[in-house]
């Protein structure tokens, strides 16, 4: 037993942050209570032939990584699968995992995607889907919530936002679902490969697309802006396009389906939505901190650095738990509790510091009008089957949720969709 675990028991030892079954197979909230109260910056050790890493669990240490691009590079991974691999083929390329003045330059272009007037237009497409999606499964009176309206909304808003054509957008959806996690265990990494090379290739074919026939969309802004006095190259652009589909697909998702389930758990919480006693933004922020999708991020130490206290070594991987952040008692009064009215929630759901969600407005909007429309057009709903959890170390959530609707007659009728 290496040094740095010799004082840690052995029930916390045996929980394996690596495998995706164990977020299914254990209630993980006891684990991250005695994290953040006994061990906050933990050494998980080594397992399956992976090095072993860092664990953080307190709300403040977590921010203080997150914050520091000089002590922590993201260009190593900054996921458990790729940070354990030492390295992510897309470093230097992918936003997400390029640090410095390229992740600058490059965040700069991106940005252009978000410009006030994509996201007044984006904004508009998500708020007409989703109330026409959820109008729909309501008078329907079931659906399969993850699959029928959840799958739904934020491929079509990226899509939209990137111009993809309709006819594709299934395909794509089906090749991002594979690519980040899988709805069951049987699902080997090299499917997950070959879904990520499977959208980089779609993606290359339409950025070659736009280069010669420009169309109002962002991909045609792209091929027309200059980094250094020089065009942006189509490998970048490609890279960029699959990190959006990447990094907003998945995440929306499952808040989505979360957000349903967690108002079927709390009917009071429930009511006060309904009855039009919480504010929506307010709302929205705590979906989001009771879902975090994304369970952790991480990053890898560039020097010797202190974290908490405890001494990392240059080279030796650091993961961020937001999942456990979210439920710091130093930082959040009655964490485990699920309150629409929650008010300050600094949760990180979206990360912190330079890699900050690029899409946290999209994901807020998406939040905000599903639940808009639900209290617009249900007077109430159930969870009628069992909800299927995803297999992944990186996300949580449900791929699955068979739902009933009570339809709310007045709302329906108003909305006339
Ligand atoms: C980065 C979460 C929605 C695109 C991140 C990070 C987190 C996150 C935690 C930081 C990663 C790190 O520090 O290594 C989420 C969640 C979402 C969401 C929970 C929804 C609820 C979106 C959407 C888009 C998007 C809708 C795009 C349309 C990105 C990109 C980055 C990023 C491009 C990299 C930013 C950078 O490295 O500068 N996201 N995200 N995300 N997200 Fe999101």
């Amino acid at each position: 037993m290496s040094t740095r675990t010799s004082n840690v028991p052995d029930e916390i030892l045996a929980i394996n942050l690596v495998d995706p079954s164990t977020y299914i197979d254990n209630d993980m909230t006891e684990y991250w209570r005695r994290l953040r109260s006994e061990f906050p910056v933990h050494w998980h050790p080594p397992v399956d032939g992976n090095p072993g890493f860092w664990v953080i669990s307190k709300h403040a240490d977590v921010m203080s990584v997150y914050r520091d691009d000089k002590n922590f590079t993201s260009e190593k991974g900054n996921v458990l699968v790729t940070l354990l691999a030492g390295s992510d083929s897309a470093a230097g390329q992918m936003l997400a995992v390029t640090d410095g003045k390229r992740h600058k330059d490059l965040r700069n272009v991106m940005l252009k995607a978000f410009s006030p007037r994509a996201l007044k237009r984006v904004s508009e497409w998500v708020r007409e889907n989703t109330r026409e999606l959820v109008a729909e499964a309501v008078r329907r009176g079931e659906c399969d919530f993850a699959k029928d309206i959840a799958a739904q909304i934020p491929i079509t808003t990226i899509s939209n936002l990137l111009g993809v054509p309709v006819e594709d957008r299934s395909h794509l959806l089906n090749m991002t679902k594979s690519a980040l996690s899988s709805d069951d265990a049987d699902q080997s990494e090299a499917d997950a490969w070959l879904a990520r090379n499977e959208i980089l290739l779609y993606f290359t074919d339409l950025v070659a697309e736009r280069r010669k026939d420009p169309k109002d969309d962002v991909i045609s802004v792209l091929t027309q802006t200059e980094v250094d006095g020089e065009l942006i190259s189509d490998h970048d652009i490609v890279f960029n396009c699959y990190s959006l589909i990447l990094g907003g697909d998945e995440t929306s998702r499952l808040t989505m389906s979360d957000l349903v389930l967690s108002l079927t758990q709390h009917p009071d919480q429930w009511r006060l939505l309904k009855d039009g006693e919480v504010d929506l933004d307010t709302a929205t922020e705590e979906v989001l901190r009771w879902a975090t999708p994304a369970m952790h991020f991480g990053r890898t130490a560039l020097t010797d650095v202190e974290v908490g206290g405890q001494r990392i070594a240059e080279g030796e991987v650091v993961t961020l738990w937001n999942i456990a952040a979210n439920r710091d008692e130093a930082v959040f009064d009655d964490p485990y509790r699920f309150d629409l009215g929650r008010k300050p929630n600094k949760h990180v759901t979206f990360g912190y510091g330079p890699h900050f969600c690029l899409g946290a407005f999209l994901g807020r909007v998406e939040v905000r009008e599903l639940l808009d429309a639900l209290r617009s057009f249900t007077t109430g709903f159930e969870v009628t089957g069992e909800p299927r959890p995803i297999h992944s170390n990186l996300m949580a959530g449900v791929s699955r949720l068979p739902v009933r609707f009570h339809p709310d007659e007045n709302g329906l009728a108003s909305a006339g969709t």
